[in-house]
Order: C-alpha cells, then sequence, then structure tokens
C-alpha cells in the first residue's frame, strides 16, 4: 500500500539534482510567496489535455512536444515566443496532414527553466564554480555571485511564465493560428528550402485540400476550429520547491494539481522510484511524462508505471524514449513489449535528441541526420510491435540557429560559432524543425498506407 500523500511528502525521500541555496530563509520566504499567487494553469485544462492524450494512447492522435532545452530571462521577447510558435504550428498542420489525425500540441514552453547536471561543478581555466542550474536557479555567467543558487529567480520565472503564456494563449485563440495563415508560411518555407521537390507534394496536397473546403463554404469565418488552437505547456518537474508551492486542489474535483504547467514530466536522472521526483508526480493529476533512457529496464518501467499510473488511466503517462540512434534498437523493443506484455496504456514518445549530443570544435552538438535516424528507427520499431508511435519530443527554436549540425540548409562543424545561441543543450533551428516534420509525416503517410494495405488484403 502506497503511503499517504501530500504535496510536501517528496521533502522526506532522497533527492538528486538538487542546489545547495545558501539562504534557507529567503528560500522559505519565496517558496510561501509563490504559493499565495494565481496558479498558472487551470485543473480543467490539464485534464482537457489528458483526454487528448488517452486518445493518442489508443492510437487515435499524435503528440508534438516541442522547445527550447532551457528557457532563459535574457531571452523573453514576443518576437522568440512568436517565432517559436509559427514554426511549431506550421509543423502541426504537416503532422496533422501526414497522420490524418489530430495533433496534440504542447511547449517546452512557460516554464522550462530549472536544468539537471552531470557534475555539480564547472571548471574554466582552472577555476572551479558551481554549475549553472537553469535561470530558476543561477545566472549562465561564469562568475562566483552568478552561480550562487538565488531564491528570488522563481519569481522571475512564475512571472516570465505567466507572460509566456498568457501571449500563447492570445496567439492560440485569437487569429494568429488561423489555419489559412500556417498554411501560407509553410508554402513559404517549401518554396525557399533547398529540399523543395521532395516537400512540394505534400504541401500541394494540403493545398487542394484547403482549397475544397473553401469551394464548400467551409471557412476560418465560420468554423472557429479553423481559426483557432489547443495548445498546453510542459516542463521537467525538477525543482520541487517551486512545484509543491504551485500545487493545488482543484475545487470542483477536491484532487491536486501541479498548476505551474499543463504537463510535467520526470528526467532520466531522477526517476529512481523511491526518490523525491516520482513521490512528488505521483500524487498530482496532471498528465505526466516519463523520459526513459538506456538504463531504464522493462522491470524498472513496469515498477515506475504502477507507482505513476495505478488506475492504468490512459492519457496520464507519456514514456519519452531517449535511447540514441544507435542505441533505440536495442533497448526500445524489449520496453514495448513489457507494457504490452502487462496491458499499460502509454503513449509512446520519441525525444531524438538527448541520446545524439556529441562534441565537435568544442561546441555540443547533434548531427541532423542522427536526430532523424532515431525518429526513423522509432517508427520501424513500432510498426514492427504493432504499437503506435504516438508522437516526438523535440528541443527546437524558431530562430536561425546553429547549434546542430546538418539539415537540408547543411550547417557545418565551422558554422556552429556562428550563431549559438542555446544555455543549454543544442535546439534545432526553425528550417530543421519543419524539416524534421515534413520526414516524420512521410514516415506517417508510411504508415498509414501499410495498415491500408494490410486491411485491404485482410
Ligand atoms: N483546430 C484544429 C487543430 O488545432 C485546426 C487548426 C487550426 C490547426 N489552426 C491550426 C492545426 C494550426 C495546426 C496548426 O488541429
Ligand atoms: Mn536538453
Amino acid at each position: 500500500m502506497a503511503q499517504k500523500w501530500t504535496p510536501d511528502s517528496w521533502r522526506s525521500k532522497p533527492i538528486l539534482q538538487v542546489p545547495d541555496f545558501p539562504d534557507s530563509a529567503e528560500l522559505e520566504k519565496t517558496e510561501a510567496r509563490l504559493a499565495t499567487y494565481p496558479p498558472l494553469v487551470f485543473a480543467g485544462e490539464a485534464r482537457k489535455l489528458k483526454s487528448m492524450l488517452a486518445d493518442v494512447a489508443n492510437g487515435n492522435g499524435f503528440l508534438l512536444q516541442g522547445g527550447d532545452c532551457a528557457e532563459s530571462f535574457a531571452e523573453h521577447g514576443a518576437d522568440n515566443i512568436r517565432d517559436f510558435f509559427r514554426v511549431f504550428l506550421q509543423m502541426a498542420v504537416v503532422l496533422t496532414f501526414g497522420s490524418q489525425q489530430p495533433v496534440v500540441k504542447v511547449g517546452r514552453i512557460a516554464g522550462q527553466f530549472a536544468k539537471p547536471r552531470s557534475s555539480n561543478t564547472e571548471t574554466i581555466d582552472g577555476v572551479e564554480l558551481p554549475s549553472y542550474r537553469g535561470d530558476i536557479i543561477n545566472g549562465i555567467e561564469f562568475d562566483e555571485g552568478s552561480r550562487i543558487p538565488d531564491p528570488q529567480r522563481q519569481d522571475m520565472v512564475y512571472r516570465q511564465s505567466a507572460a509566456t503564456l498568457n501571449l500563447l494563449r492570445a496567439f492560440a485563440q485569437g487569429g494568429y493560428a488561423n489555419l489559412e495563415n500556417v498554411h501560407q508560411w509553410m508554402l513559404g518555407f517549401v518554396k525557399d528550402s533547398p529540399q523543395a521537390e521532395r516537400y512540394r507534394k505534400l504541401a500541394d496536397r494540403i493545398s487542394e485540400t484547403m482549397d475544397f473546403m473553401k469551394a464548400i463554404g467551409i471557412s476560418a469565418e465560420n468554423h472557429p476550429s479553423l481559426r483557432e488552437t489547443d495548445f498546453f505547456t510542459s516542463h521537467e518537474a525538477l525543482l520541487l520547491g517551486y512545484e509543491e508551492a504551485l500545487t493545488r486542489t482543484d475545487s470542483t474535483s477536491g484532487d491536486w494539481y501541479a498548476t505551474s504547467g499543463h504537463m510535467i514530466w520526470i528526467g532520466d536522472r531522477t526517476r529512481q522510484p523511491d526518490h523525491a521526483h516520482v513521490e512528488y508526480c505521483r500524487g498530482v493529476k496532471n498528465p505526466l511524462g516519463l523520459k526513459c533512457g538506456p538504463s531504464m529496464t522493462p522491470e524498472g518501467l513496469l515498477e515506475l508505471i504502477d507507482l505513476l499510473n495505478p488506475q492504468n488511466e490512459a492519457g496520464r503517462l507519456t514514456l519519452i524514449a531517449r535511447f540514441g540512434h544507435d542505441k533505440v534498437a536495442e533497448h526500445l523493443p524489449k520496453l514495448i513489449r513489457a507494457v504490452e506484455r502487462e496491458g499499460k496504456k502509454v503513449v509512446w514518445s520519441c525525444d531524438p535528441m538527448h541520446g545524439n549530443t556529441i562534441t565537435l570544435n568544442s561546441y555540443k552538438t547533434r548531427p541532423f541526420e542522427r536526430v532523424l535516424s532515431e525518429v526513423e528507427s522509432f517508427f520501424q520499431i513500432h510498426r514492427s510491435e504493432g504499437t503506435h508511435p504516438g508522437g516526438i519530443h523535440i528541443e527546437m527554436t524558431g530562430k536561425n540557429v546553429t547549434e546542430c549540425t546538418g539539415g537540408a540548409r547543411a550547417v557545418s562543424a565551422e558554422n556552429l560559432s556562428d550563431r549559438y545561441h542555446t544555455h543549454c543543450d543544442p535546439r534545432l533551428n526553425a528550417d530543421q524543425s519543419l524539416e524534421l516534420a515534413f520526414l516524420v509525416a512521410e514516415l506517417l503517410k508510411g504508415g498509414r498506407d501499410q495498415d491500408m494495405r494490410a486491411a485491404a488484403n485482410g
């Protein structure tokens, strides 16, 4: 029998990846203040996302989750948010068409500020300082003052997240996400792409569909669903004091929800079943993500599934596979088989970023071919296991950065220094992100064709 859960029951468990706040009185004051602030999201929205993810778990939908590795205080402009959203929506259209299924849109945004680190300290030119752990904890500048964990930053995160969410809601519901706009942007991308030939067929089919709808009188003026979309937020629930302060009971159901974002996930380094992060997450009713890397065993996974989703509720749990292009074939099939054997309802999503990081010219980077190769293997494995490849989880930006190598407009190892802006891991730039969406759409279409052939021969 599981022990009683409370928003602070994680505090009695072992915990990894926590910073040492030198001023604990200040930390307590900040958490107490955060606990009086309004929630950033509403429980009803988290429930809606869960029900959309339940459809994905049942094979009827596709999850697109993406955004910065880490958001930052320095880059909090409207342009950044708009450019991200613009690319994200175009990806969503392409994927909706490729899958012929609804695409559930979840940003890594409006709360993605805390980072787990492989080392507690960083040494440059013989100087050793505490590692940067994300803007919610300390500053990225390499000086002693910046690296001291500062509780005030949680206040900044709350306010930045509120402002970001406000703009995203306006974009999603206020006309910016109009399918006709998004379609035009997408055509512009295809026209300018060195791979235009390859993408034009799919783009033309979307155009024809849009024209057909217009001809029969279905337009954004008379169909709100064409001019609006549901967009949700997510982040890694790493800094549990912040999460606890924003944990609220929903007055309609009496259940506890994390109100810092719609969906939260547990990282691959903090998923020990008896540790604090699993303890916190098991008690809130939000949809949860669980990162699964090469050290995840089938038994370990089933134990975590039972802890995090004891009712086996579809939509509650998304397993985010992040093995690396050369390891996915070894690890993913045995996890899928264990989940299938036990009849567990999950969404399978592919994070092709975190297992494919290398260092080139002393830059952390990710070769686009490897990202793509992991996604392809993920699809292939699900097809042969007869399970649903439910989504992708990527690190991306709407800006034209040079952080990942490759892509149609190839970024080379020498280009990396041109516009390398990330605060943490390398992100796909706008072109690379859209290209990935087109390639995934081809994979989704291939799967549908295969299903159709199987049905015809059935
Ligand atoms: N409302 C639908 C959806 O979200 C259609 C839609 C409107 C859409 N604007 C969009 C889809 C932008 C993708 C991107 O799926
Ligand atoms: Mn990352």
